[in-house]
């Protein structure tokens, strides 16, 4: 098994162009068999997960290639309407091939999707609005099988409990070639939400109001293959500046989405790190220790702080003067990196959907273990800040979600290597 040998204690310095975004990625991946022709997609990330989607794409009857940071997906042959399980279970995403077979074959057989142990994650507000969108859902032997009698999903008036970043992709599959119009109440703001709905505009779709929490698609019988170019990764984003303000020095991110990383870089900023953000540029300098950030940092659904960032700015802050306190309001258990963070010598108190996180002077390096993707992200950056040398190990975890970390780290000066 492959294992990440950090050293910490050297500055990061340079120019890192940043990597397309995973989370709209995927979603648009599975969207591309909605389309009857062929979608050129570039500024792919190549990562695990992109590849279990490729996977899927294959599976059903698509031709999924990738040349360099581009894909090509033609939908023109689709055969199959079933994924299988161990198809399913390999990310979190495959649920979002339901919305896409259902708008473009009127069935599907899935069954409950994998990814980060993140606590429970269930998928009831995915049913619960596909079947107001007249889809027949039943399980069987533990598969979940999804049904449209007339063929054609129907509009339909969705308000969500909470707004879901998988449910409202969801619920806008199916709605782009459903007969009549679906209005999504209290809809998820992600960008990557608008990125999806780009993308299917430039296959012809007609969406309106994403971003915002009432999104509007007038359903139409066919899509169209396009050429689109993906987002940059707000989150890879995070953790690259997280990584230079715990390690000091200064980087450049080029390609960089500003006002999509906003919620975050306002975070950072009272760290005491300068930051500079010009157009798809952001600059951040990191001089002397960090200090502690003085709100109560809380994960709240976009344009909040992002729960994704959580665990990266937490290791941060680790070896920062004074205490910083998180409050994680997405998951119920994304806070499993912070064994490893005080195996490092953090001082962290878990209680319930707070973490306290008591500054120490220095961390040093140990053994961990990646507990999901971007707890493993979080224990690269405090290695990076760490004395001594810290050896990661289920790395695949973190490379589901960050292209070659180690090449782009050190590139940068960091001490990391593969082994
Ligand atoms: N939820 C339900 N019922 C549902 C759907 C969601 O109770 O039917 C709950 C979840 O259990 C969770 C909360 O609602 O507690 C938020 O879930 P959401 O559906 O918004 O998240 P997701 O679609 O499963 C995506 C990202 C996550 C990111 C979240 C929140 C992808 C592939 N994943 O997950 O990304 O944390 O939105 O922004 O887009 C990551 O990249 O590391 C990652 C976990």
């Amino acid at each position: 098994m492959q294992k990440l040998v950090v050293t910490g204690g050297k500055p990061l310095r340079g120019e890192l162009s940043v990597q397309g975004s995973k989370n709209s990625a995927l979603p648009i991946m599975a969207a591309s068999l909605m389309c009857g022709g062929e979608c050129r997609l570039h500024r792919c990330p190549k990562l695990t997960d992109i590849y279990a989607a490729s996977r899927i794409l294959n599976f059903v009857g698509c031709r999924c290639t990738f040349s360099g940071n581009s894909a090509a997906v033609d939908s023109r042959s689709i055969d199959r309407t079933e994924i299988p399980e161990e198809l399913m279970r390999e990310m979190r995403s495959s649920i979002i091939f339901m919305g896409a077979m259902l708008g473009t074959a009127g069935e599907c057989t899935v069954s409950v999707p994998g990814g980060c142990e993140l606590g429970p994650r269930p998928i009831d507000m995915h049913l619960t609005a596909l079947k107001r969108m007249g889809v027949d859902i039943s399980e069987l032997s533990g598969r979940i099988v999804c049904r449209i009698p007339s063929g054609r999903a129907h509009g339909a008036k969705i308000s969500l409990a909470f707004p879901s970043v998988g449910a409202t992709e969801n619920i806008i599959l199916c709605a782009v070639t459903a007969d009549g119009e679906t209005v999504i109440n209290n809809a998820a703001r992600e960008p990557e939400i608008c990125d999806l709905c780009g993308f299917l505009r430039a296959c012809g779709a007609r969406i309106t109001g994403d971003g915002e929490s009432r999104i509007v698609v007038k359903g139409k019988a066919k899509l169209h293959g396009c050429e689109y170019t993906i987002m940059p990764d707000r989150i890879a984003a995070a953790t690259y500046l997280s990584m230079t303000a715990a390690a000091g020095g200064e980087i450049i991110l080029t390609n960089a989405c500003v006002p999509e990383t906003e919620p975050f870089l306002s975070v950072l900023e009272q760290t005491g790190c300068s930051i500079y953000t010009g157009e798809n540029k952001i600059y951040l300098h990191s001089g002397v220790r960090l200090r502690a950030v003085r709100e109560r940092i809380r994960t709240m659904p976009h344009p909040g702080f992002p729960t994704d960032a959580q665990a990266v700015l937490m290791a941060a802050l680790a070896a920062a003067d004074g205490t910083s306190i998180f409050e994680e309001n997405i998951f119920d258990c994304r806070y499993r990196h912070t064994d490893a963070l005080i195996k490092m010598g953090a001082d962290i108190q878990v209680l319930g959907k707070v973490a306290i996180v008591k500054g120490v002077r220095r961390l040093h390096g140990a053994n961990v273990e990646a507990t999901d993707l971007r707890g493993g992200a979080a224990m690269a950056v405090a290695a990076l800040a760490a004395e001594g040398t810290t050896q990661i190990t289920k790395i695949s975890h973190i490379d589901r979600g960050y292209e070659k970390i180690e090449e782009a780290v050190s590139a940068l000066g960091g001490d990391i290597r593969r082994a």
